[in-house]
């Protein structure tokens, strides 16, 4: 159901945060929502008519500048072309996490633009009704033949998401235990999203996929039941993670520190480098976050740290005027 029109302002400004997608053995149907790092989008009519966008900070000249061409671009036009509004959109989006990381990079992008282009419209849909408008950003950056909703669902909605079918989409929002904190390590390394996935096996032999619908179930039973022993048991993946573990130098060091400072599980990130560990209190996921720091400098590999506890509110509207 579409939303009340709101009085609609002149200026409208959003937050998306980063997500882990997979959550080690989901790859392409579950992800969840982190507080911090995430992009921002400020969005203003303007004369000229469709979507321009006037800046981006972040990036360090990477991403297009044609809004077509670009992740934020591409939702607000999908958008726009859904509501048939012929308002003329200007587009600020600020860059708060690296490219190629692991962290749903341009999903975060598209998900604030179709949240501030929906509240500089005066809102007329609802936060969920947003989902395929993100996704259509989504698909410029990874091609039509790898979209996916992993990154964008819990980003825009927050918490954990279950992508449970592509055709048509369908996405349930899965609820979690308090206390949930996730350490991400993010070494300086790039991998673009289509190269971590051109090395995937097309067929997996079925005592594998037997396994993993297995951690899926107990994952998602886990979470649903607040059984973190249940939740570790779970979080592993047999099927994605042994091959893109070779794109991340010390790998195997940096899951075991993470296990051994008392993680629940630790596994990769979205399409990688990015290491996530998922822990049930705060400062174990410091702990965590500590040695997996240290195993990659250990590698020589510099890394960045942020931990986080589970982003349940998902994309925001921020005031205009915010810091
Ligand atoms: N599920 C996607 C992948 C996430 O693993 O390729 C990419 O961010």
């Amino acid at each position: 159901m579409s939303a009340a029109r709101h009085p609609a302002p002149a200026i409208a400004r959003a937050f998306a945060p980063a997500t882990v997608a997979n959550v080690g053995c989901g790859f392409d149907i579950l992800g969840f929502a982190v507080a911090a790092p995430g992009d921002e989008v400020i969005a203003r009519r303007c004369e000229t008519p469709s979507v321009t966008i006037a800046c981006i900070t972040g990036d360090g000249g990477q991403l297009p500048r044609e809004a077509s061409a670009n992740t934020a671009g591409a939702a607000a036009l999908a958008l726009l072309a859904h509501l048939g509004d012929p308002t003329g959109i200007e587009l600020e989006l600020h860059k708060h996490m690296p490219l190629g990381s692991g962290l749903g990079s341009s999903a975060a992008s598209a998900v604030a633009a179709v949240v501030a282009v929906n509240a500089l419209l005066g809102k007329p849909l609802a936060r969920n009704e947003l989902l395929p408008f993100a996704l259509a950003g989504e698909r410029v950056s990874c091609g039509p033949g790898a979209v996916h909703a992993d990154n964008v669902a819990p980003a825009l909605l927050g918490g954990f998401v279950l992508v449970r079918g592509y055709a048509p989409l369908d996405v349930v929002p899965l609820p979690a235990p308090d206390g949930l904190y996730c350490a991400l390590a993010l070494p300086d390394l790039e991998v673009r999203t289509l190269d971590a996935r051109s090395i995937l096996p097309r067929s997996i032999p079925l005592r594998d996929a037997v396994t993993q619908w297995g951690n899926v179930a107990g994952l998602v039973a886990g979470l649903l039941l607040a059984d973190h022993a249940l939740i570790a048991r779970s979080l592993r993946d047999v099927v994605v993670e042994p091959v893109r573990a070779t794109l991340i130098p010390g790998f195997d060091e940096v899951k075991r520190a993470a296990l051994a400072a008392g993680a629940l599980g630790c596994g990769i990130s979205g399409a990688c480098p990015t290491m996530f560990a998922l822990s049930d209190a705060e400062a174990t996921a410091a702990r965590a976050g500590a040695a997996m720091r240290a195993a990659f400098l250990a590698e020589g590999v510099d890394c960045a740290l942020y931990i986080s506890g589970v982003n349940r509110a998902g994309a925001q509207v921020l005031p205009p005027d915010a810091k």
